[in-house]
């Protein structure tokens, strides 16, 4: 298995162009298959969650190719309703493809999905809110790992079953619902950007949708749907790991081709432990102090602060003065990153509490990780633990005194198509070692 070599200590500088982001664009894959037509994907990332969606789709029947950086994607003929089981396992997202083949075929087979282990990862508001579109759900196995779908007729409804807005059921029910006989309207739906650009590809392929990144979506079912030419939005989490690069180096860098209103509780995050941030139109700039105040972050469904930049901030608390603390109120295993951490020398404490009077959200428990005091990071071999906590350990590992060998680095390549070149232009010593 591949690992990255880091030497630490230089200061980060310099400015580099986002590329597309990974959750918005894998449930795009999902929604061609509604088109039945020619899709061009401009600028698509090479990342492997990528390469799995384009594996399911070419499992089902379609046509896709690369023409340079462009995915062009052919779904006129879809000519299985199967899931392949060693592709689905390999990703969360993968369960996206259940609303889409409801759409496109009225039936399909699923077993349940992989993805990073983040705690428990259910998914009984995707099959509750699939059961009200008229779509009978069985599980086909004892050890209920495989879900067969089936209708006659697709139907919208009301879905009133999200007791917390779920990205991955929301997107599942838009897929389901573009479609289908009717009107839907999701209520609590989430609000993320990348809801809005699938909002955004799936009207420019001819559906009937509105409401998306406020809590109630509608959607009218419309019979056909057409290709397009359609750029996905740049990569919001990317972005934010790169600010905590130049952060936790006491460095500065430009990001071109961001949107700091999608990442405002970010900024804001660094913005309070004293860096010095500036935003245009497309880019956004920081500069950071050579001594950071600590800062108490609680994370939650957007527009607060998000679960996927929990671990690089943690990374980053550990270089502040203080005890600061990081609370993960949506998955309940995301601090796997914090046993790594402590073996480059940070002193975190993760401990569960309980949500008793529903502070943080619906979890009846949520953990805390409290960071420092501690003493200055050094160099250790360390294990990538999922995709966000293993950006965190390169990070650290930017910041530490000595050489860190961070392994597992597939999880990371899940999501980071270039984080070693990136970071070399910026002026990091990492080299990945095959
Ligand atoms: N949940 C349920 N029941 C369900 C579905 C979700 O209880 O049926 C709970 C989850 O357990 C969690 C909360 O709802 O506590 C939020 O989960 P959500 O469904 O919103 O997450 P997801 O769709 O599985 C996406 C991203 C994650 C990101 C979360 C939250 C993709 C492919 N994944 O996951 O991204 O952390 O939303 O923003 O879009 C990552 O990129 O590293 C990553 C893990």
């Amino acid at each position: 298995m591949n690992q990255y070599v880091i030497e630490g200590g230089k200061r980060l500088r310099g400015e580099l162009q986002i590329g597309t982001c990974k959750n918005a664009v894998l449930p795009i894959i999902a929604a061609t298959l509604l088109n039945e037509d020619i899709t061009y994907l401009k600028k698509c990332p090479k990342i492997s969650d990528v390469f799995t969606m384009i594996g399911l789709l070419k499992e089902l029947g379609c046509q896709i190719e690369w023409k340079d950086e462009t995915l062009i994607i052919d779904t006129r003929n879809v000519t299985s309703t199967h899931l392949d089981e060693e592709l689905v396992k390999e990703m969360r997202s993968s369960i996206i493809l259940l609303g889409a083949l409801m759409g496109r075929k009225g039936e399909a087979h699923v077993c349940t999905p992989g993805g990073c282990k983040l705690g428990d990862r259910p998914i009984e508001m995707h099959i509750d809110a699939l059961k009200k579109m008229n779509i009978e759900i069985t599980n086909s196995s004892d050890d209920c790992d495989h879900i067969d779908c089936k209708t006659t007729h697709l139907k919208g409804a009301i879905i009133d079953n999200f007791k917390l807005p779920s990205v991955g059921a929301t997107q599942n029910v838009m897929l389901a619902a573009v479609r289908a006989d009717g009107v839907t309207i999701i209520h609590n739906a989430a609000k993320e950007p990348e809801i809005v650009d699938l909002q955004n590809f799936l009207r420019a392929c001819g559906a009937k949708i509105k409401g998306a990144g406020t809590d109630t979506i509608t959607i009218e079912g419309v019979q056909k749907l057409h290709g397009v030419r359609y750029q996905v939005m740049s990569d919001r989490i990317v972005a934010g790991t790169y600010l905590v690069a130049a952060a936790i180096t006491r460095g500065s860098i430009t990001l071109k081709n961001v949107h700091s209103d999608q990442m405002k509780s970010t900024l804001d995050a660094l913005k309070a432990m004293g860096c010095k941030i500036k935003t245009r139109r497309n880019s956004i700039s920081l500069k950071c102090p050579n001594e950071l105040n600590g800062i108490d972050l609680v994370t939650a469904p957007f527009p607060d602060f998000p679960t996927d930049m929990q671990s690089q901030f943690l990374a980053l608390l550990c270089t502040c003065q203080g005890t600061n603390s990081i609370t993960e109120t949506l998955f309940n295993s995301r601090f796997g990153t914090a046993d790594e951490l402590k073996k480059m020398g940070a002193n975190i404490e993760v401990r569960s509490i309980k949500n008793e009077d529903g502070k943080y959200g619906r979890n009846k428990e949520v953990s805390v990780a409290q960071v420092g005091p501690g003493n200055p990071l050094h160099g250790a071999w360390v294990h990538a633990p999922d995709l966000r906590g293993g950006a965190a350990l390169v990070l650290a590992a930017l910041a530490a005194e000595g050489t860190t060998v961070v392994d597992h680095i597939d999880y990371i390549q899940r999501g980071y198509q270039n984080i070693v070149e990136d970071l070399k232009k910026l002026g990091a010593n990492i080299q990945e070692m095959k």
